[in-house]
Order: C-alpha cells, then structure tokens, then sequence
C-alpha cells in the first residue's frame, strides 16, 4: 500500500511572539518552493496569540502552510479562565490541534481523561488532533515504553470512531529526546511508531491503522530526518526546537 502523505509539524510551543511570528512564517514560505506541497502536509502550530495574524497572513498570501495550535479545551464555552475554546481555533481557520504534548502533561497535569476529551472536542469541531505519547527514560530503561504507549494510545482514542481514527495524527515522541539533543535511533522510532500504529488497529480496526498518520518527534533535525522519514511506519514528524528557525525547518520539510 502507498504510504501516508507525511505531516512534518513545527511546534513552536512558547516561542515567537505575533511579530516574530509573522517574519518567520514569511521566511518559511520563502524557504518552500511550491512543489514541496505535493509531497508533504506542513504545520505551524504557533502560541494562541499569533494565530490571528499568521492566519491573516497565510489567507493573504495564499500560502501552502496549515495553521494549527498546541492546545485547546474540550468545551465550547464556560467559565474556565485562561483556556481556549476548539470552536474558537476552528474559527481561526486552525486545522491541526497538538492535544496531550508530554509538557502539557508534565507541567499541567493532564491526564489520558483529558487528553481524550479534547481529542473528542477537536474531532466535534472538524479539525485534526494531533495525539502525542511517549515514555520517559526510567520507563523506556524498565522496559515499559511499549505498554506506556499502548496505554496512552489507547486511552486518547476512547469513543473516536473508526473513520475518525483514519484521519487522526499521532505523534510518538519519547520524553528523553525532546530539547536534549538525543535522538532516537530510526530502527527505535520505527519500532515505536509500529505499536502506535499496531495499537490503533487493536482499536479502531486495519482501516484506521492504515490511514491514521504516525509522526515521530524528539530533537529532529535536518540531519536524522531523512533517515527517519525512511522507516515504513513513520509518516511525518513533530518539529520543536528546529521548526523556530525558519531555514533549518525549510531544510527538514524538504528533506
Ligand atoms: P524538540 O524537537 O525540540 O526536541 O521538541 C520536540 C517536541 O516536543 C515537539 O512537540
């Protein structure tokens, strides 16, 4: 079967404020020649308060670029001081939502519970959750990457349909590898992003695993990516610190 048309993701998370924002998506869109978007799908996924620009800027300028956002709450509306609501990011134009990054559940104390009810509330509102997972280095060193995988997946697609599964994106991306510098080797992340994808076939059935997309993410650079890109059960990747620089992530996207 033809492979999934790969998604690389820049997660800027809380870098760039609007004016920043606006020349590095204007260099990106420079960096890319247009026939990068006949092979790959490239996200944005900037700080909530650049996103009326960059999608003001992106509609003007027609560029190829998907807006997407790191977060967002499961209820349209309420007394919930600080959040944002999916309805209000759909509004935006916002395509993608990162939703249970491991920061968000480390630092906010998101739970699977959670982490599911946005996934459900971003599907509602006909956008596409990005679903993160991943395990630390104690867990990966006690061999319980696997079933923390498995937990994690399973968990943050309770109640998706299968066809919404199919167009889900999931990102693996082991806790040890982010902002460290260290990598996972392609064999690693290859063997990882399988049970991701194993696992969704437990759940949704061989439809959805094949259609969902499986990103990797974890100190991704112009130099591992195209190594990572080759593995059969990798179909993007989720880009932190390499996406702030407009050329270095030109040069991932064009791997
Ligand atoms: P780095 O690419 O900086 O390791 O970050 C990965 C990440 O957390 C993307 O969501």
């Amino acid at each position: 079967m033809a492979k999934r048309t790969p998604l690389i993701s820049g997660n800027w998370k809380m870098h760039h404020d609007h004016l920043e924002a606006i020349r590095v998506m204007q260099k990106l869109n420079f960096r890319l020649p247009l026939d990068a978007y006949k092979t790959v799908d490239v996200s944005v996924h900037p700080p909530f308060t650049d996103l009326r620009a960059l999608q003001t800027l992106i509609d003007v300028d027609e560029m190829s670029i998907i807006l997407g956002a790191q977060h967002c709450h499961w209820e349209d509306k309420g007394a919930f001081t600080g959040e944002v609501s999916p309805a209000f990011l759909k509004k935006l134009n916002v395509s993608l939502v990162i939703a249970g990054h491991s920061e968000r559940r480390e630092l906010f104390h998101e739970t699977d519970e959670m982490v599911n009810k946005k996934v459900l509330a971003i599907l509602k509102h006909e956008m596409t959750p990005i679903l993160c997972c991943g395990e630390t280095l104690d867990e990966r060193e006690a061999n319980e990457a696997d079933a923390k995988v498995q937990a994690q997946v399973t968990a943050g697609l309770n109640g998706v349909a299968p066809g919404d599964v199919a167009r889900l994106v999931i990102a693996y991306e082991p806790i040890w590898a982010i902002g460290t510098g260290r990598t996972a080797t392609a064999a690693d992340a290859q063997a990882m992003c399988k049970i991701v994808r194993d696992t969704v076939k437990n759940v949704g059935g061989s439809d959805a695993a094949a259609g969902v997309r499986v990103q990797y993410g974890g100190s991704v650079k112009p130099a591992n990516i195209k190594e990572l890109m080759e593995m059969p059960d990798i179909d993007g990747a989720l880009v932190g610190g390499a996406s702030l620089d407009p050329d270095e992530f030109a040069a991932i996207v064009t791997y």
